[in-house]
């Protein structure tokens, strides 16, 4: 049986085991995926005794991914301008392949599930971190009018913003220098609602048509969430098909086949 594992700490509370599981059985694959709590300043020890011991793939979580980009002898483009690695492959010849899933993971969420769409469109991305660095890359392939990065420390977005600028429309912003500017997308990619908080947004920043992405999920809705709702967004959305999506590009990866994810998405929103 081929051995697959998420590597993260925490990681009790992890959905991908369940996940690939429901995925291997939808497509008849011989596979095993457990997850695994590596202790901190352990992950490439782990990640090679993974791999030593006939592992066939990882995918990694918080707060592994740079460990991970390190750890990887061939990296993808989008890894690489990621600054991060989600998905370790071990490839025929015994080298380690880092991918990173997560920003067409979003891309094909908001897309395939939500039929929003992304050519011509204004998009705001709150906060900075490496959660926003994975997607402004894919995000940037997908032909918006522009991406305008905010966040709290507005030195972080224009830092990213000079990683990404041969790549398109996009600059940086301070939250308070919003007011006034009209957005058709707004992504939520700050950890703000861990803590229940909310950026401090200005009102009115939202179009006609305006459509509100938090990348986090909850059995609730988030703090992003409810105000996307109250300035009367057209759609909002948690993101939990993206966390099924990014899953489903990793599987394809290692098993060179696509399953559905639609009834996945179902299943795991009934369970929250
Ligand atoms: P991740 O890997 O999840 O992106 P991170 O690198 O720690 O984690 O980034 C967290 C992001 O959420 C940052 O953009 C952070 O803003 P700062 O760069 O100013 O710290 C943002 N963030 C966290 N808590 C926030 C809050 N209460 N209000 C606004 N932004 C917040």
């Amino acid at each position: 049986l081929d051995q697959y594992a998420v590597f993260g700490n925490p990681i009790k509370h992890s959905k991908s085991p369940w996940i690939h599981a429901a995925f291997a059985e939808q497509t008849a694959q011989q596979m095993h995926y457990r997850s695994h709590k590596v202790e901190l300043g352990r992950f490439a020890e782990a990640a090679r005794q993974f791999f030593d011991n006939g592992g066939a793939g990882l995918n990694i979580t918080v707060p592994f991914k740079l460990d991970a980009f390190e750890f990887a002898d061939v990296l993808s483009d989008r890894a690489r301008l990621a600054g991060a690695v989600n998905t370790l492959a071990r490839a025929e010849d015994g080298s380690i392949y880092g991918d990173n899933t997560d920003g067409v993971g979003m891309v094909r969420d908001i897309h395939d599930n939500l039929g929003w769409t992304f050519p011509g469109k204004r998009i705001l991305v709150l906060g900075a971190g490496g959660a926003v660095r994975g997607i402004l890359g894919p995000l940037l392939k997908q032909q918006p009018a522009s991406i305008v990065v905010a966040n709290r420390t507005v030195e972080k977005a224009q830092a990213l913003v000079e990683i990404f600028s041969a790549r398109g429309e996009i600059s940086a912003c301070a939250f308070e220098h919003l007011a006034g500017q009209q957005f058709d997308l707004i992504i939520n990619g700050t950890s703000a609602s861990l803590s229940g908080d909310l950026p401090p947004l200005p009102r009115q920043i939202m179009s006609a048509e305006a459509c509100c992405y938090d990348m986090m999920y909850g059995a609730d809705p988030t703090p992003f969430m409810r105000w996307a709702a109250s300035e009367m967004a057209w759609a909002v959305s948690d993101g939990l098909g993206m966390l099924v999506e990014q899953a489903a590009e990793s599987f394809c990866i290692w098993r060179g086949i696509r399953p559905e994810t639609k009834p996945v998405i179902e299943q795991l929103r009934h369970s929250l």
